[in-house]
C-alpha cells in the first residue's frame, strides 16, 4: 500500500482529497496545523470513509519537526496543499505569506531530497495566469505576474519545483485549479474558512443561511454577456478525483517532464450573476445582492481548456454547476446545524 502524506490535509481541497485517497486504496497520512482547519475535518473523513488517516499536527515552517516526522515515516508521494490563501490578507501581511507559503514548500522539498521520495503534487492555481489575452487558457498560455502576494507565492512556488525536480531528478505534478466549489455529498466536508469569505460561493451560501445581509457583486462593468466577471466554476470532487490519477500517473511514471502542469477546470465561464441565478434555482432560494466597484485586483475572465488532462490523466470534470451548487448550500445548513466551528488565525 502506497504511503502518501497530504499537507493541508485538512483545509477543503485537502480533506476531499484525502477521501478519495483512502477510497482508491492509498494509505494516507495527514499534516496541518489548523491555521485555517479544524480536528472535526477529521472525524469526518474518518465519518466517511471508516478510515483513519495517521495525523500529525506540523507547522511545516519548523524544520526541526518536518524532518522528524520524515525520519519516522516512509512516504512514497507528497500532496502539498498547506498554504495561506487569502488573497487580500496576502496584501496586508506579505511576509507572512511568503515566510508561510515558501519556508513550509522548502523544508518538504528539502526532506524529498534527504528521505528519496519522488513524486510531488503541488496545489496551484490558474492565478498564476492573470488576465491571459486568450479564452479558454491552455497550459501554454503565457503566465502574468501575479497581483497578490498569494498569488506571487503560487507561481514562485511553480519555479521552485521546477528547479528543484530538474536538479534532483524528482517528479512533480503542479495542478492549476480554476474555482473550486460544491461540497462532499454526504455533507461532512466543504468549503469553511475562518472570518470573512473572500471567495463567492461561501459567501453566497452564507447570504442564504441569514449570516451575512447581502451579498456584494464586484463590478458590472466588465465586458461580458451581464457585465460582471467571468470565472471557471468546477466541483470540488471533480478537482479531488484529479490529483488521484495525477499520483498515479507519476507512480506508474508515465510522465514526460519532471515537472507537468495541468489546467483543472469545468471549460466553461459563468458570469457572477449567473452563478447567483444557478444558486438560487438549484436551492429554489432568492439571494439578495447589491452591486459594487470592482475588486481590486480581479481579472475579467478566466476559463479553462482542460484538454491535457483529459488526454493525460484521462480526467474530465462529471458534476454539473447544478449539483455543486445543491451540495455547497447543503453544507453550509449542516455547518449551521451543528455549529461547526473554526478558530481564526
Ligand atoms: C480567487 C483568487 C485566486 C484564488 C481563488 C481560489 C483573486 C484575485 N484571486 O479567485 O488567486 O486561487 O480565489 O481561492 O482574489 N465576487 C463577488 N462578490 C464576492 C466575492 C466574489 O462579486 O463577495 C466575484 C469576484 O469579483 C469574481 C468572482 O466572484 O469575479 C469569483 O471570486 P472568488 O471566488 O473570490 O475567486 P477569484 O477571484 O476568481
Amino acid at each position: 500500500m502506497k504511503k502518501i502524506l497530504v499537507t493541508g490535509g485538512l483545509g477543503y481541497i485537502g480533506s476531499h482529497v484525502v477521501v478519495v485517497l483512502q477510497e482508491a486504496g492509498f494509505d494516507v497520512t495527514i499534516i496541518d496545523d489548523f491555521s485555517n482547519s479544524s480536528i472535526k475535518v477529521l472525524e469526518n473523513i474518518f465519518l466517511i470513509t471508516g478510515i483513519k488517516p495517521s495525523f500529525f499536527e506540523i507547522d511545516l515552517k519548523d524544520k526541526v519537526k518536518v524532518d522528524t516526522f520524515f525520519k519516522a515515516n516512509k512516504i512514497d508521494g507528497i500532496i502539498h496543499f498547506a498554504a495561506y490563501k487569502a488573497v487580500g490578507e496576502s496584501v496586508q501581511k506579505p511576509l507572512d505569506y511568503y515566510r508561510n507559503n515558501l519556508e513550509g514548500l522548502l523544508n518538504v522539498l528539502e526532506s524529498m531530497e534527504q528521505y528519496q521520495i519522488d513524486n510531488f503534487i503541488f496545489s496551484s492555481s490558474c492565478s498564476v495566469y492573470g488576465q491571459a489575452d486568450q479564452m479558454p487558457i491552455i497550459e501554454k498560455t503565457p503566465l502574468k505576474r501575479a497581483e497578490s502576494p498569494y498569488g506571487k507565492t503560487k507561481a514562485m512556488g511553480e519555479e521552485i519545483i521546477s528547479d528543484f525536480t530538474k536538479a534532483m531528478n524528482k517528479n512533480a505534478i503542479s495542478l492549476r485549479y480554476f474555482n473550486p466549489v460544491g461540497s462532499h455529498k454526504s455533507y461532512l466536508l466543504g468549503d469553511k474558512s475562518s472570518g470573512i469569505p473572500n471567495n463567492l460561493l461561501p459567501y453566497i451560501t452564507q447570504t442564504a443561511s441569514g449570516l451575512r445581509e447581502q451579498l456584494i457583486v464586484f463590478g458590472k462593468d466588465y465586458e461580458t454577456k451581464d457585465g460582471t466577471a467571468i470565472r471557471d466554476y468546477v466541483d470540488v470532487n471533480d478537482i479531488a478525483d484529479a490529483h488521484v490519477l495525477a499520483l498515479q500517473y507519476l507512480l506508474h511514471k508515465k510522465n514526460k517532464d519532471k515537472l507537468e502542469f495541468f489546467n483543472l477546470g469545468s471549460g466553461t465561464g459563468s458570469t457572477v450573476l449567473e452563478i447567483i441565478e444557478a444558486f438560487e434555482r438549484a436551492n429554489n432560494l432568492k439571494i439578495p445582492y447589491t452591486i459594487s466597484n470592482r475588486r481590486e485586483g480581479d481579472i475579467q475572465e478566466a476559463y479553462a481548456d482542460f484538454s491535457k488532462a483529459k488526454e493525460k490523466l484521462h480526467w474530465q470534470p462529471k458534476t454539473s454547476l447544478e449539483i455543486s451548487m445543491k451540495t455547497a448550500w447543503e453544507f453550509e445548513k449542516k455547518l449551521k446545524e451543528n455549529e461547526f466551528k473554526i478558530p481564526n488565525h
